[in-house]
């Protein structure tokens, strides 16, 4: 096994360095800081070097591996010392994990021996020690970001989001679906979809239905396949990326982002619906400030103070229900001019939605029954009138308006029929009205943008601070 690296590790069974080497265990930065055992324990440590301190008689280090936002400090004799141990550098420390005599931390590492596997060209790397950066500026650096402390966090926290959402679901019996990322379906009738073609090289097998015989996108939603699975399974969820080519450079709009969907069946209530809704943020908040406390922190000291109190508020309380007839009559009643209208039957815009949020006291909203013609033909017509609804709910949160759509979908033939008729789309959708006509059933569902919970979450302004690689308009970066 050949190791990398320009002070080269060179062939471990020939290196009488790792011979004598065999016997220390390997840890992570997070194990070795969690270590309780009062006896020695000789160690090996990989990481990257986040600061060095050189004092006559002794040299300090303190080094990172991802697994914790907390660094690993070593202590080592200044022979150790060489020119390449630098901020930035990877090395692999090999010692003794003792308990520590400093008061800043329990453990720390004394060395024996240093390795510096990759050195760091300290003069143009971009981000400096121990100084904060604009998330502005940081953003420019896609390829290193995760250097720093701040987007290491937010890795961490979002992974431990992401795991959290899926134990929701397996706790409550759901069955991941994996929906598909091409489809020939527009599920939001939006006409945001992103087209795929093969590139000029790779000629499609059908002449001008392209490779797939019919025009494909990038998926807008997984909802249409998760109801197809609804007819066989009574809970289903998905959790996957998401394309929508709408030009906006917006500070909560992505291109590409992870959208959380989930279906249930047998369900003639919307209560129903906006139940799992609220459950699914409040179980994944908790479960974040129980286990990213260290990492929340960070972002509650430095990016958004009083944003934990915010978030334990978010999780104490009931979240407020109002008709989109009733919203409607606030924003007419509200002593601000909007810049868009605000009559029934239009459509809420974000200033719309951040009024109605702060009209319920920073405070979580669902809007429910909205116009008919403003949401998709799957939502379910409530045959009302003259003021003519839908069974369809969003979700607006502080800071970030909109943070999940749902809705009861139309599940009697007869009418989904003709309002297929009515938008021309009966042919396209021959098989989604199949599904009404085998084993039809009420049921329901909804999707959450997961970079807006985040955002919501951790109090971060922009969206494209909360995902590892943005996707925006004029910007595909790597
Ligand atoms: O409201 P949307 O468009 O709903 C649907 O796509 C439904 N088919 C979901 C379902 O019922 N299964 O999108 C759902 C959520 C929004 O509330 C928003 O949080 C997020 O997805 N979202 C975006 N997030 C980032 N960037 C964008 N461009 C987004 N568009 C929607
Ligand atoms: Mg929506």
């Amino acid at each position: 096994m050949l190791a990398v690296g320009k002070l080269g590790i060179g062939l471990v069974s020939r290196c009488p360095w790792h011979r004598c080497h065999r016997s220390l265990t390997k840890l992570s930065v997070q194990e070795a800081l969690s270590s309780h055992s009062e006896n020695t324990k000789k160690v090996k440590i990989q990481g990257w070097v986040r600061s060095v301190r050189a004092q006559k008689e002794v040299l300090f280090l303190h080094i990172n591996d991802g697994s914790s936002l907390q660094n690993l400090q070593i202590v080592a004799e200044p022979s150790l010392q060489h020119s390449s141990i630098r901020f930035g550098s990877a090395v692999e420390v090999s010692g003794a994990l003792v308990r520590s005599v400093g008061t800043k931390q329990s453990v720390e590492v004394k060395a024996e021996d240093i390795r510096v596997i990759g050195e760091c060209d300290t003069t143009d790397f971009p981000f400096k020690i121990k100084e904060r950066h604009p998330p502005e500026y940081v953003r420019q650096f896609p390829h290193l970001r995760c250097r720093t402390n701040t987007f290491g966090s937010l890795l961490r926290i979002r992974s431990a989001a992401t795991a959290a959402i899926h134990e929701f679901f397996r706790n409550n019996d759901y069955v991941h679906i994996h929906t598909p990322i091409i489809t020939s379906n527009d599920c939001e009738g939006a006409g945001e979809l992103f087209q795929v073609q093969t590139g000029s090289k790779n000629p499609a097998p059908g002449d001008d239905g392209g490779f797939f015989g019919i025009p494909a996108f990038l998926t807008v939603s997984g909802q249409l396949h998760l109801e197809v699975m609804s007819g066989a399974f009574k809970k289903v969820f998905t959790f996957g990326p998401t394309f929508r080519a709408e030009n906006s450079q917006g500070r909560r709009h992505l291109a590409e982002f992870y959208m959380v969907e989930a279906e249930v069946s047998f369900t003639e209530n919307l209560e129903d619906i906006m139940k799992v809704m609220e459950d699914l943020f409040k179980t994944t908040t908790s479960s974040l400030l129980d286990k990213c406390a260290e990492d929340l922190a960070l972002f509650f000291k430095y990016v958004s103070p009083g944003q934990k109190e915010r978030c334990e508020k978010l999780i104490a309380n009931k979240f407020i229900v109002m008709s989109y007839t009733e919203a409607i009559e606030i924003l007419q009643k509200a002593p601000v001019t909007f810049q868009y209208s605000t009559e029934w039957g239009c459509d809420l815009q974000t200033e719309h939605e951040k009024y109605l949020v702060k009209h319920c006291g920073d405070f979580p909203v669902f809007v429910v029954n909205y116009p008919y013609d403003l949401k998709p033909f799957y939502a379910r017509d409530n045959e009302d009138g003259p003021r003519h609804t839908v069974s369809a709910v969003d979700l607006l949160v502080p800071g970030i308006g909109e943070l999940f759509g749902g809705s009861l979908r139309e599940e009697r033939l007869h009418i989904l029929q003709s309002r297929l008729d009515r938008l021309g789309l009966a042919n396209t959708y021959q098989w989604y009205l199949d599904l009404r006509r085998f084993g039809s059933v009420p049921h329901g569902g909804f999707g959450m943008g997961f970079e807006r919970y985040l955002q919501c979450i951790l109090g971060v302004d922009n969206i494209r601070d909360v995902i590892p690689f943005p996707r925006y308009p004029y910007s595909c970066l790597l």
